[in-house]
């Protein structure tokens, strides 16, 4: 990941724009964050002092697929710091890319019409397979949900090169996207060779809870295709999808694909036996989706002692609240993990001028986010 190491840094006031950055707001500690805005993509930098240096890097949870856009933010706040670079990891940096075609997951709800149909594919890896669909079938939406961001930055690149406009990337948890996506929008969903995960099967994308949003998502006769090497998760995968009705389970061994991914050649040449789920949503449903309002009272909260540690937990969701940096102007940040128990998002709580919200934005519209925002709010204003 780019990193600077510099000398004599003072984080500058903010809020300031440089170089087409906005520094919307910064710590004043030596040790902090700095948020930052670049068109619509909002992440954050940190920056940690040893001896009598500083080094400046991208918060990890907040990293957005686009390496150009970190190294700018970098350089820019270094600079505007009054600081001298004394390494950076990096050389030039390239023009900021077009980034028509990733989404924050937030924002790819937010501006998908529900209309056009989706297909999805869970953990695309080296694209291939999603790029082939996009090629060849043009007039869907084609969603590409995964959760390493290098992976999305190749596809992003790819899909720059070769000018298409029916992809969208977005890098989170299949699984916390999977429960905030609207009912029967997809036609079909792809999650090829998942990383099985044996001897720590909770941790699987497909699961039973999965699959029940994944069925809620697909339109009727939409198609999910699951396909293993690995016969172990394959079965898991089959006895889970039984236990659901209105389902027709069709299964093949060894089936071409429209394309071979890097994996399943991989495999081939080992001779390895590749297996194919295909489950059919049989049934029509009625629409099952909520509003959830993810929005904080307007009370003040700049004399609060906010919570620190585990606020909440359930079977089914947690709330905790760590490490904190405080800003200028009584401001304060809070580092926040939340959600579902196997699908925890980290996001921020920024409190400006009394008032909180979320940072870089609202968690994904999920049961479980909305449980850990309800005892968020019972916390900070009780
Ligand atoms: C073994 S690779 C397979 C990649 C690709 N589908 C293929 O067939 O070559 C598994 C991929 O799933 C992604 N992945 C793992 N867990 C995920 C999750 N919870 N949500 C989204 N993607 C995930 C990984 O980053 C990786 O790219």
């Amino acid at each position: 990941m780019p990193h600077l190491i510099v000398k004599d840094f003072a984080a500058a006031k903010t809020p300031f724009e440089k170089d087409g950055v906005t520094f919307l707001f910064a710590s004043i500690e030596k040790e902090g964050v700095v948020g930052v805005q670049i068109g619509k993509i909002k992440f954050l930098l940190c920056f940690c002092a040893y001896e009598n240096r500083t080094i400046l890097k991208v918060d990890k949870a907040t990293r957005p697929p686009f390496l150009e856009a970190i190294k700018r933010a970098l350089i820019s706040f270094a600079q505007a710091s009054g600081a001298t670079i004394l390494y950076k990891n990096f050389d030039e940096i390239k023009a900021l890319r077009d980034r028509r075609n990733f989404y924050e997951p937030i924002e790819f709800l937010a501006s998908y019409d529900q209309k056009t149909p989706l297909w999805i594919e869970t953990g695309f890896g080296s694209g291939r397979h999603i790029l082939q669909n996009a090629k060849s079938f043009a007039d869907k939406l084609h969603l590409g949900v995964e959760i390493h961001r290098p992976s999305a930055e190749r596809l992003l690149k790819r899909v720059e090169a070769e000018s298409l406009n029916n992809i969208a990337v977005v890098v989170c948890d299949a699984k916390a996207l999977f429960a905030a996506l609207p009912s029967l929008c997809a036609q079909k969903i792809f999650i090829h060779f998942p990383v099985p995960w044996n001897k720590s099967p909770k941790r699987r994308v497909f699961s039973r809870s999965f699959l029940g949003e994944a069925l809620r998502v697909l339109t009727a006769n939409g198609v999910l295709n699951f396909r293993s090497d690995d016969q172990i998760y394959f079965d898991d995968a089959l006895a889970i999808a039984r236990e659901f009705k209105g389902v027709s389970i069709e299964i093949k061994q060894n089936a071409e694909a429209i394309t071979r991914s890097k994996y399943e050649d991989r495999w081939r040449n080992m001779n390895k036996t590749i297996f194919d789920l295909f489950l059919t949503k049989e049934r029509s449903q009625t629409r099952e989706d909520f509003a959830y309002d993810f929005s904080f009272p307007s009370g003040d909260l700049s004399k609060k002692d906010l919570p620190y540690g585990l606020i909440a937990i359930s079977e089914s969701f947690l709330l905790r609240a760590g490490e904190r940096w405080r800003l200028a102007n009584k401001g304060l940040i809070v580092r926040l993990i939340m959600g579902d128990l196997l699908a925890l998002e980290t996001l921020y709580l920024l409190i400006e001028e009394g008032r909180a919200s979320y940072f870089p934005s609202a968690p994904l519209p999920t049961r479980q986010n909305y449980a850990a925002h309800r005892a968020l709010i019972e916390s900070l204003y009780a």
